[in-house]
């Protein structure tokens, strides 16, 4: 099993986002009992509540499920637990490392997935409030991100 831990910052936005839609793409390749895929906040405003109104939007709109999903905290656990911790932005990996003490991660940042990209954070709609654009760089960073769990770890 492989698994996969998406960090933002309020995990309502983005991050939750990402989680649906690679859990999405996992189900489709019918890989569901070989990754599994979380998602966790460094902050802790939103704890327990569903994905903001505009990730639920877009996720209804391209018929992607986020049922049962609820903000969470980043906890020093999810070093040990985790094989990839994915962080929307250089904030995000900085808090990041401060919860995991002084545990060793190889912590990912989300747009490394799309080098070509001219962003190198994904902007955080919460507020810019453009959902879409973030929906862009989520699927098409959660694609690369599939290619290369597939290759590296999945038989
Ligand atoms: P996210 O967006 O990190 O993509 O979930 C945010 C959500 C809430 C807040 C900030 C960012 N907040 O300050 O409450």
């Amino acid at each position: 099993m492989v698994s996969v831990l998406f960090v933002c910052l309020g995990n309502i936005c983005r991050s939750p986002m990402a989680e649906a839609v690679l859990r999405h793409k996992i189900a489709e390749r019918g890989l569901t009992r070989q990754i599994t895929v979380d998602s966790a906040g460094t902050g802790n405003w939103h704890i327990g509540k569903a994905p903001h109104e505009g990730t639920r939007r877009i996720l209804d709109a391209n018929g992607i499920s986020y049922e049962n999903m609820a903000a969470r905290i980043v906890r020093s656990s999810d070093f040990e637990q985790f094989d990839y911790i994915v962080c929307m932005d250089q904030s995000n990996g900085a808090n990041v490392r401060k919860v995991a003490g002084g545990e060793e991660a190889e912590l990912l940042f989300f747009m490394d997935l799309l080098p070509h990209e001219k962003l190198r954070e994904v902007p955080d709609p919460y507020f810019t409030g453009n959902f879409e654009q973030v929906y862009e760089l989520i699927n098409a960073g959660c694609d690369v991100l599939l290619e290369r769990i597939i290759h590296e770890q999945v038989e």
